[in-house]
């Protein structure tokens, strides 16, 4: 299934700033970003942020004040505080380089699980799952799951499914899976007669795509 998927995203990719190179600090930045913010929002941002913060060496010399005036419009003003005390950390205790594992990486000021997977795949090509909602629309429409993505108990469940898909090119599949949640496999008119993996998605064979994912109300 991963084989499909991998060459979909071969043909269909976006060029977005962020996929250049596979720089750790670029991967970081540009996932902390696009949490809260849509991808042609972000790109703006994004590029003026390494315009003025090349390196995590640059960032961790840099002022509150200024990194608040990049993020302007961005939001989450705490994400903005942690990026810095994050980029002092790498410099100071990791000597400037990220590391290269989950556990080491979700030690660090504002990476949590999610943002932890991300860096890992895709800037090192580790097998670690980044699971965001888009990736839990996806699993969940590919397998039927009713388990509410919003509550913690199943967030292993999801996890180990996206795992299972997971093959070669962990780097791609990340990405991949993010770009079909986004371009393919959208909330409300998903496009399953361009969707790669459409033959073995079982809620296109149910024809019930806009029942998942499930939510529990709050
Ligand atoms: N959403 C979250 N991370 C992303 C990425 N790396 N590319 C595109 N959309 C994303």
């Amino acid at each position: 299934m991963s084989k499909e998927l991998l060459s979909w995203y071969d043909n269909n990719k976006r060029s977005l700033p962020w996929r250049r190179d596979k720089d750790p600090y670029k991967i970081w930045i540009s996932e902390i970003m696009l949490q809260q913010t849509q991808v042609t929002t972000v790109i703006d941002y994004f590029n003026r942020f390494i315009s003025r913060y090349p390196t995590v060496e640059a960032l961790a010399n840099g002022t509150e004040e200024d990194v608040f005036k990049l993020w302007e419009g961005l939001g989450y003003y705490s994400r903005a505080k942690n990026l810095i005390r994050c980029a002092y950390q790498i410099v100071n205790e990791h000597k400037g380089v990220f590391p290269k594992d989950v556990e080491a990486l979700k030690q660090l000021p504002g990476i949590g699980p999610y943002t932890a997977g991300a860096i890992a795949s895709i800037a090192f090509d580790l097998p670690e799952p980044a699971v965001d909602g888009n990736v839990l629309r996806v699993i969940s429409r590919l397998n039927c799951l009713s388990e509410p993505i919003n509550e913690n108990k199943h967030q292993m469940l999801y996890k180990q499914k996206t795992i299972e898909l997971m093959s070669e090119r962990p780097s791609d599949f990340t990405q991949a899976m993010m770009e079909l949640g986004a371009m393919i496999c959208t909330p409300k008119s998903p496009r399953c007669s361009n969707c790669p993996l459409s033959e073995r998605c079982c809620s296109f064979k149910q024809q019930t795509q806009l029942n998942y994912p499930v939510k529990i109300k709050k």
